[in-house]
């Protein structure tokens, strides 16, 4: 989703700028600009595309100045095309924005009745010619921006500069994070801490519903009802280092080979191996106070959220609702006393995933976030949360992030189970065990992809493919299916296994080809069942599964993809890193743009 960076100092602004929207572009973007002031004016330069198109404009025609603001854009209204990329504005003020303004066409219709000419098909620009307007009515610029924020509905994060005001930048956030940083006679705003973190370590989060007016030597912070407050300055531990690819071909390629680490590392800090016991980080309430878990994720979270949510009924015995947020949200679901609200993010900034946090708190559901971005809003506004060690994820496909969010939920399992009295010490050691045998499992997975590969080949040539699973990896069907929806643009579907009779059935024909996810165990059978049910009526199924479960289906299945041996509790984390992978070699076939995949955004900062 959109970036906004906004640089005041002395340092030429357009470099640092454009050296912060390159931290930003993991968010996903069709087009980008800056905009700074030269001899008081503004000045801009945009590009459709990638930043490469906006830098040979810059080199082209360079931007001087020293204040300036930045973006990129993943257009919501109006095409991604330059005219429509930010900053926004007129010759008074220039203008960038996150989010959507949902009452832009009622702006739009006064602003217009009273002159005001606009230039593109922006929600954007009704902000900049709010302001505009403010300012040729005799408003100071804080007055002009302040009188504005009272007018708008949706969510933003705004920073704007002012033609004739090279020491001033206001900022806003509701519904969008804005970061504002502190340097040495520099200041700067940001989307996250992230584009910051090479500009200065010094950073405060706005609180939602603030505004600010940044100038060379500080800050000052107004709340949603213009009150000035202090907001704290925390020291980020995000890194300035530039995040990259290593040997790898693309960040997702990486991010896989980094599967056995995000688990490895994410179980470190969750099981004590002397013990052989879950040790969860210190949590503010008791995890045996609660009689119900409220899971709620967009996406891929929302797949692990599904496993977490077959684990922590049958570990722990407790009901567990779940639903995706967007939906959550405007269900108004009620709340029994004793229920624990656990959301699934890797960003910590997904706008319906916030949006549902936000109501369990109002609805006084304590909230425990599974999280990968430490910083991140929804960090914030929890009451615990539980770090998914996988590290910064750039690739839009989310990968090692979700093999640590599925690692988090079952450890959680285990440690409600625990609380509950529903497992002994015991089974809670056997079960620790299998977990602390993923990593190795998966790095095994990673060293031979070769006939993964194999089946790129034949999946690449598909227009349609069915993905099967059972129980705990019913969800990693559904990971699969999205896999190469996002990031090979096959459609893809995915099914509990034990569906397909009741309709999808009728799909199968020898063009569509069937992966079924069936790792040994106890739904085995089962789901072998549904395989030769595929098979009988021609259906080529493709299975995923152990040397016995291979064995088992030999002659059934098409094409099988052997995978370590491993207990059926953990099997959903090591299932899911195939199915990741070969939507990888796909992708990569079909020269799709593997990282940044089209119409996607890393961050879904909008509803
Ligand atoms: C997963 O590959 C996707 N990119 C997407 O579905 C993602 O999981 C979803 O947008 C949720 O994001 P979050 O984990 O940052 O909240």
């Amino acid at each position: 989703m959109c970036g906004i960076v906004g640089v005041i100092g002395t340092r030429p602004a357009a470099a640092l700028i454009l050296e912060s929207l390159h931290r930003l572009e993991y968010r996903g973007y069709d087009s980008a600009g800056i905009a700074t002031l030269v001899n008081g004016h503004i000045v801009r330069r945009r590009a459709e595309g990638k930043l490469a198109n906006l830098a040979a404009v810059l080199q082209h025609s360079p931007l001087p100045g020293t204040i300036g603001i930045g973006h990129t854009r993943w257009a919501t209204h109006g095409a991604p095309t330059e005219n429509n990329a930010h900053p926004h504005g007129t010759s008074r003020v220039s203008i960038v924005h996150n989010g959507i303004i949902e009452n832009h066409a009622e702006l739009r219709a006064e602003l217009e009745a009273a002159g005001q000419e606009f230039s593109t098909e922006t929600d954007t620009e009704t902000v900049a010619q709010l302001v505009d307007l403010n300012l040729q009515r005799g408003m100071t610029p804080v007055e002009a921006a302040g009188a504005a924020f009272k007018r708008l509905e949706g969510a933003y994060a705004l920073a704007m500069i002012f033609a004739g005001h090279p020491e001033l930048m206001i900022g806003a956030q509701r519904g969008a994070p804005l970061a504002v940083g502190f340097g040495e006679e520099e200041m700067f705003v940001g989307s996250d801490g992230l584009a910051l973190a090479p500009l200065t370590r010094r950073i405060t989060y706005l609180h939602d519903g603030d505004w600010t007016v940044v100038q060379r030597n500080g800050a000052i912070f107004f709340d949603a009802a213009g009150v000035e407050g202090q907001r704290e300055i925390k020291l980020t531990r995000l890194t300035g280092a530039a995040i990259g690819k290593g040997n790898f071909r693309h960040f997702m390629e990486k991010e896989l080979h980094e599967h056995p680490t995000a688990v490895g590392d994410t179980l470190h800090r969750m099981i004590n191996p002397a013990t052989r016991a879950v040790a969860l980080p210190h949590l503010p309430f008791d995890l045996a106070s609660f009689s119900r878990i409220s899971l709620t994720a967009c996406g891929g979270a929302y797949f692990a959220a599904l496993a977490g949510r077959h684990w922590i009924e049958e570990i722990a015995r407790l009901p567990t609702d779940i639903d995706v947020a967007s939906e959550f949200r405007y269900r108004n679901p009620p709340f029994d006393a004793g229920t624990l609200g656990v959301l699934v993010s890797q960003s910590g900034e997904t706008a319906d995933a916030l949006a549902a946090l936000r109501y369990m708190k109002e609805q006084k559901v304590p909230v425990l976030s599974v999280l990968n971005v430490p910083e991140s809003t929804m960090a914030r506004e929890s009451d615990a949360v539980l770090d998914t060690l996988a590290g910064p994820e750039i690739a839009v496909a989310s990968t090692k992030a979700f093999t640590a969010q599925l690692t988090v939920l079952a450890c959680l399992a285990l440690a409600l189970g625990r609380a509950r009295g529903a497992i002994d010490a015991k089974r809670e050691a056997a079960m620790t065990d299998a977990l602390l045998q993923v990593p190795a499992a998966a790095a095994q997975v990673m060293d031979d992809e070769a006939p993964i590969k194999r089946l790129a080949t034949r999946i690449a040539q598909a227009r349609d493919v069915l993905y099967l699973g059972r129980g705990s990896c019913f969800p990693i069907a559904l990971e699969g299916a999205l896999k190469l929806k996002e990031i090979c643009y096959i459609h893809a579907e995915g099914y509990a296994a034990g569906e397909m009779k009741h309709g999808p059935i009728a799909l199968i024909d020898p063009a569509v080809p069937v992966i079924a996810i069936a790792p040994s165990g106890p739904l085995f059978e089962k789901t072998a069942s549904n395989v030769q049910e595929a098979a009988a009526r021609g259906g080529q199924v493709i299975v995923f599964s152990d040397q016995a479960g291979a064995a088992k289906l030999a002659g059934i299945a098409s094409q099988t993809v052997v995978l370590p041996s491993i207990d059926p509790f953990v099997a959903p984390i090591l299932y899911a890193i195939p199915v990741e992978v070969l939507a990888y070699h796909v992708a990569v076939l079909k020269g799709t743009d593997v990282d940044q995949p089209r119409n996607l955004a890393k961050s879904v900062t909008v509803e």
